[in-house]
C-alpha cells in the first residue's frame, strides 16, 4: 500500500506531462503568443496613456519580444494541433499547407520587432513610431492564419 502510494506520487508528474501531447502542445503554443501579447500590452498601455512612458520598461518589453523571436516554435506546430483537429486551438489548417507564407509573416514580424528593440528606449515618440508597424505584423498573420 505504502509502496503503491510512493509509486503513484513518483509517476504522477511524468504522467501529467505526457498525458495529452496535443493539448500540451496547443497550450504551450498559446502560452508563447500570450507572452508576446503581454509584452505588446506594455507598449499599448503607454500608447493609450494607461501608464506613463518608461524607457526601461519599454526596452525590457522590446527585449523580451526579441528573445521570443529566437524561440524555435516549429515543434509547437505539431501535426494534429490545428483548429480543425483540436477544440480550442485557433491555428488554422492552412498554416500546414502554406509554411512559406507563414514564415514570410514571421520574418516581417522579426523585422518589426528588431526596429522596436532599437526604438523602444529612445522616447515615447520613437516607441510609438515602431508600435504601429509591429502591431501590423501581428494582425497580418492573425488575419490569414488564426481562427476568429
Ligand atoms: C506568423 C504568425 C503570427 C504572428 C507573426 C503573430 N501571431 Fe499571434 N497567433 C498566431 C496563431 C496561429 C495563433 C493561434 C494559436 C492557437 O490558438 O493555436 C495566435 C494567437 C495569439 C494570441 C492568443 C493566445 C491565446 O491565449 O490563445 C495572442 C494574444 C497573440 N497571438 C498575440 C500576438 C502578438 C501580440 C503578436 C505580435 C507581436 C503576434 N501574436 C504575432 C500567429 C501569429
Amino acid at each position: 500500500m505504502r509502496l503503491a502510494l510512493i509509486a503513484a506520487l513518483v509517476a504522477a508528474p511524468t504522467l501529467a506531462f505526457a498525458a495529452d501531447p496535443i493539448k500540451d502542445t496547443v497550450e504551450a503554443r498559446q502560452g508563447f503568443y500570450k507572452l508576446l501579447g503581454a509584452n505588446m500590452g506594455v507598449f499599448a498601455g503607454m500608447a493609450k496613456g494607461q501608464m506613463d512612458y518608461d524607457a526601461a520598461k519599454a526596452q525590457s518589453a522590446a527585449d523580451n519580444i526579441m528573445l521570443l523571436t529566437k524561440y524555435d516554435i516549429a515543434p509547437l506546430y505539431m501535426p494534429g494541433t490545428s483548429s480543425a483537429d483540436y477544440d480550442g486551438a485557433r491555428a488554422q489548417p492552412n498554416i500546414w499547407e502554406d509554411m512559406a507564407g507563414v514564415q514570410a509573416k514571421g520574418a516581417a514580424f522579426v523585422e518589426a520587432a528588431t526596429a522596436m528593440q532599437a526604438a523602444a528606449g529612445q522616447g515615447k515618440e520613437a516607441m510609438l513610431g515602431a508600435l504601429g508597424p509591429l502591431g501590423g505584423t501581428c494582425k497580418a498573420c492573425h488575419k490569414e492564419y488564426r481562427a476568429k
